[in-house]
């Protein structure tokens, strides 16, 4: 199974992205790190333990790592996750425990303890755990096999600012070092994952699983989707988060461009943008696979299959 650790804020997407890489063996989860984004990190830490407990997984090590971005103040997005950051069923206090060491450590060892290229980072939220640990250590940068990160967007611009994606907007000083890093990057922008729409029907059909978790995934949706519906009046929720797993499961889901993207770290009105060179009209070298569209039907029958495998 190909190793991945989860950098996450959640945030109910994140969830059925955790959900997901739980439900497939293709994948082996070493463990989550949690950062401050849809909520301060005290609320993600105790989401992460709650989702993992969900899915009877509390053997998963839960790292806390860093609770605001490099350089500024944290933006978070209650009005989208609500209070908690996983409004839409109340789940019971984790009696799991947060593991004591920090979460940029845990990516830091686990990097240097496992083969080089063998471990993946997916990330969820803001980049600050990630670009922590590539300051702290740089000898770990080369041994990344892949990053694969939701965030970013260029034809759908942004949703926090008029030209920035939350997660990159959040920490735009830890994203410009990541994308600068050399890791391979896969950057799935909102781009792909406005499509990513969930159907009544497949809600309908998640809430009738006989087990918790896809009960569960169709209260989070329902709240999530009432945010999209009144601000882009699109009509599901976007599963912006999953698509990472999905495209580490079937990459043949998506279509993109290996190109150029710079992260927007000073503009007046700009800050926090992904500088996507879509037609080619730099001599900026590629640096990532940015991702334009999924097979939504095919992504959605992915994850009925895989959440119908959890507790
Ligand atoms: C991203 O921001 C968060 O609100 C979501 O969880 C996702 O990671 C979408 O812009
Ligand atoms: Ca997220």
């Amino acid at each position: 199974a190909r190793k991945i650790i989860i950098d996450t804020d959640p945030g109910q997407d994140d969830a059925v992205a955790i959900l997901l890489a739980l439900a497939s063996p293709e994948l082996e989860l070493l463990g989550v790190t949690v950062v401050a984004g849809n909520v301060p990190l005290s609320r993600t830490e105790m989401n992460t333990r709650k989702i993992l407990e969900l899915a009877q997984r509390p053997d998963i090590p839960v790292h806390a790592g860093c609770a605001g971005p490099m350089d500024r103040e944290l933006v978070t997005a209650e009005h989208v996750h609500g209070q908690s950051g996983l409004d839409g069923i109340e789940l019971p206090e984790p009696t799991m425990p947060l593991q004591e060491q920090h979460g940029v450590d845990f990516i830091i060892d686990t990097l240097r303890a496992q083969p080089a290229d063998s471990v993946t980072l997916v990330p969820i939220g803001p980049l600050t755990n990630i670009a922590t640990a590539f300051r702290r250590a740089p000898d770990i940068i080369t041994r990344v096999q892949q990053i694969v990160l939701m965030g970013g967007a260029y034809f759908e611009v942004g949703n926090v600012t008029p030209a920035a994606e939350f997660n990159i907007y959040v920490d735009p000083i830890a994203a410009k070092e990541v994308f600068a890093s050399g890791v391979p990057l896969v950057v799935l922008p909102l781009d792909a994952t406005h499509e990513a729409l969930t159907s009544a029907e497949w809600i309908a059909e998640m809430r009738a699983l006989p087990n918790r978790c896809g009960p569960a995934v169709a209260s989070w949706t329902d709240f999530f989707e009432r945010y999209d519906k009144e601000k882009y009046g699109s009509k599901g929720a976007p599963l912006h988060d999953p698509c990472t797993i999905a495209w580490l499961l079937q990459p043949d889901l998506f279509t993109g461009r290996h190109i150029n993207v710079e992260i927007e770290t000073q503009g007046e009105f700009t800050t926090g943008m992904t500088v996507a060179d879509w037609w080619g009209v730099t001599e900026r070298t590629p640096n990532a696979l940015f991702i334009r569209h999924v097979d939504r039907d095919r992504l959605f029958a992915l994850l009925s299959e895989r959440l119908a495998r959890l507790p």
